[in-house]
């Protein structure tokens, strides 16, 4: 017999910016900063993100296109690689999205491959990573974990071996 089973998202809806408190609202204005070395000319849908370390360590990261397009880079795994790739063993504690050109008032918030690759490095770091999804002179979204937006994920595990 089947059971209903259910997952429940909690997350925070911030109205604006201006309640959050500073160290948020910093990292937010540095993804609206990197938005503006994004390469989306096929898009034209620049898209910026920071995310912070545990050591207080912030990286950005911008989407990064090609004609190519699928080839194309989202800015939130181009600031999680960039990361990983000078800090090997450095713990993400927030990462914040920004699309300062988006319309209407729902933040972006990242797609299913970049949902994937934060999980993976949920799993690598051994905790969580808040993620901040914000709308200029708008409103913020705050998750407690990648993995919450990726119900029932793929994992290591289930390839019968461990990440290392
Ligand atoms: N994109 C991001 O960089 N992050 C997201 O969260 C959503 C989509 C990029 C990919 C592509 O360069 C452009 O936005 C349009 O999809």
């Amino acid at each position: 017999m089947a059971q209903t089973r259910k997952i429940a998202l909690h997350y925070l809806h911030h109205a604006s910016w201006s309640a959050l408190p500073d160290d948020d609202r910093e990292l937010l204005e540095l993804a609206v900063k990197a938005a503006r070395h994004a390469y989306a000319p096929y898009s034209k849908f620049k898209v910026g993100a920071a995310l912070r370390l545990e050591s207080g360590e912030i990286v950005p990261g911008s989407n990064q296109e090609n004609a190519s397009y699928p080839a194309g880079t989202c800015a939130e795994r181009t600031a999680l690689h960039a990361a990983m790739a000078v800090v090997p063993k450095g713990v993400v504690e927030s990462l914040a999205v920004v699309v300062p050109q988006v319309k209407g008032n729902r933040p972006v918030s990242p797609c299913g491959i970049c949902r994937q690759a934060l999980v993976e490095q949920e799993r690598r770091q051994g905790g969580p990573i808040r993620l901040l999804l914000g709308v200029l002179k708008g409103p913020v979204v705050e998750t407690f974990s990648a993995e919450a937006l990726l119900p029932l994920s793929f994992d290591s595990s289930q390839l019968g071996r461990k990440a290392r």
